[in-house]
């Protein structure tokens, strides 16, 4: 059955770029994200990791470690990444995880046979600091990936996981949240003076700092 957001991220042990991962001890109790592509020297995967790279300062200041997966061996990401930063201007500063035998990429259900048999569609993981997984993304092959949009579900998340609140439609940081269903008004009142009552089920409040 595929993972399921609850799950815990099956462990494992792999050859990457940055040396032998196990994936737990990696994690080392913070958030993480795992993604996948579909194929080295590929022109889409080529962007992406490029974007990834730039962006890395950002999931660093989250807190969240990144970690790329492709099918292909080491030797091929070694290569590929000169590739990527003669296109992007930034090389993978990241590991990626070389899965040959594709045991990595089973484990986590990232093939889709009737999609394509032997590379992975473009599958990410956000995991928790508790190792479970918090969400789950796939897109085909033939779309690039908005990782602009996983540091907006990172915040979310993290927001989330501090207060009873959750995030409405297109959030992003400072914009208003919602205050869970599960708090009483008298409750919101203590923790939230002040919040709106826009229909009973739903009052929002500024964002909670701290
Ligand atoms: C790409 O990255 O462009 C790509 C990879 C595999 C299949 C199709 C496109």
């Amino acid at each position: 059955m595929a993972l399921q957001l609850g799950d815990e991220a099956p462990d494992f042990t792999a050859e990457t770029t940055e040396g032998t991962v196990h994936f737990h001890e990696w994690l080392d109790g913070g958030w993480g994200v795992l993604f996948s592509h579909p194929k080295d020297f590929t022109p889409v995967c080529t962007t992406e990791l490029g974007a990834v790279a730039k962006l890395k300062p950002e999931f660093d200041k989250r807190g969240a470690k990144v970690i790329g997966l492709s099918v292909d061996p080491l030797d091929a990401h070694e290569g590929w990444s000169k590739d990527i930063k003669d296109v992007t201007g930034a090389a993978p500063n990241f590991p990626m995880i070389a899965d040959p035998d594709r045991s990595v990429a089973d484990l986590y259900g990232m093939i889709h046979p009737k999609a394509a048999d032997t590379t992975t569609v473009r599958s990410v993981f956000v995991i928790g600091p508790d190792k479970k997984v918090k969400l789950t993304l796939t897109y085909p092959a033939s779309t690039g990936r908005n990782f602009e949009e996983l540091l907006r579900v990172l915040d979310s998340l993290q927001l989330t996981a501090k207060h009873q609140v959750s995030t409405p439609a297109d959030w992003k940081q400072g914009d208003d949240v919602i205050i869970v269903p599960a708090v009483s008004d008298e409750d919101a009142q203590q923790r939230f003076p002040g919040f709106k009552t826009v229909k009973p089920y739903l009052r929002t409040t500024p964002q909670p700092t701290g």
